[in-house]
């Protein structure tokens, strides 16, 4: 899988775009930036008391004037070039970001939740699809072909690494691909204020060889594994009478929620929450007892179930790679 990927270096077409776009203005603004402030210093200077108490009005000598006016009407034309420029670079960026070729592209559907994102993938396919949440994999070198949708509020993907942003808006279904070149993790973060977890709604997108995002798609259509100890079976039972099965879907099982994340095979995640806490033993159980504690506001309420049956759900979750 690879460690994290820096964050302000691209590893795909899109971002390699928008970063030398970016490398452009910051050169040209720092070329302005310096050259207003020369041209600041030279006034500040040539203004001084000292040459100020001895000189005419100079401003109304005729050669000054006009020299002035040159000066004025040359800043003015290298303003209006430069601008025209940027808009030109920043038109030719949106263009070679829509032509990616999408031929071979995997389709996911992904949705806003407030505080997670759920992935479908290959939604029109009803013989492949499956759901996973907070996690992306994607195979290196081929495109990937977002529908962005949300169900309450509007949120918006970013993976700087990858791509731009773009807002999942409620009612409303759009668009957006990207390619991953390198293998790696790329962090995400929603980059629309959505309520009070807003901050911590991360999602990875992890990019990797194709052989090995085949094995994890065949790993991601087969149900949850059954249940090998006692302690695992008693979680089992816990978890489709409590009210978890409301909420949450494990494939196989009779829980079928469709509100919640996915928990067919949620011990393969790496996090809890969308990225706030890791995923091990003692986190599931106290995200489960109490995860207003972990995020205050998210939308799973608390169990008061003895220490015992949170044990027992989290060692049967923890088992559901
Ligand atoms: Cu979702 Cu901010």
């Amino acid at each position: 899988m690879g460690g994290l990927h820096d964050v302000q270096m691209p590893a795909g077409p899109q971002a390699a775009v928008l970063f030398e776009l970016w490398i452009a203005m910051l050169v040209v603004c720092v070329v302005v930036f310096l050259a207003v402030m020369a041209a600041l210093a030279a006034g500040i200077w040539r203004a001084s008391p000292a040459t100020d108490t001895t000189a005419p009005d100079l401003a109304s000598h005729p050669r000054i004037e006009s020299r002035l006016r040159r000066v004025i009407g040359c800043a003015l034309a290298a303003s209006t070039v430069l601008l025209f420029a940027l808009l030109v670079a920043s038109f030719m960026s949106d263009r070679a970001i829509a032509r990616l070729p999408l031929s071979d592209a995997v389709h996911i559907d992904l949705i806003g939740h407030q505080f997670w994102w759920e992935a479908r993938y290959e939604p029109t396919d009803p013989t492949l699809i499956f759901t996973a949440a907070n996690e992306l994999h994607v195979p290196v070198g081929r495109p990937v072909l977002l529908t962005l949708r949300s169900d309450d509020v509007i949120h918006s993907f970013w993976v700087p690494s990858l791509h731009g942003k773009k807002d999942l808006i409620p009612g409303r279904e759009s668009t957006f691909a990207f390619r991953a070149d390198r293998a790696g993790m790329y962090r995400g973060q929603c980059a629309e204020f959505c309520g009070y977890q807003h901050a911590h709604m991360t999602l990875y997108v992890i990019a990797e060889e194709p052989a090995q995002y085949d094995e994890w798609v065949r790993h991601q259509r087969q149900s949850a594994v059954v249940p090998t100890t006692d302690e695992q079976r008693r979680g089992r039972d816990l978890v489709v009478e409590e009210t978890c099965g409301m909420c949450h879907a494990i494939a196989g099982t009779m829980a079928q929620g469709r509100r919640a994340p996915d928990l067919t095979h949620v011990a393969s995640r790496l996090t809890l929450g969308a990225g706030i806490v890791a995923n091990n033993d003692d986190t599931r159980t106290d995200w489960i007892a109490n995860p207003q504690k972990i995020k205050p506001g998210v939308n799973m309420p608390p169990h008061a179930l003895p220490r015992e049956d949170l044990a027992a759900i989290s060692a049967y979750l923890g088992a559901l790679r």
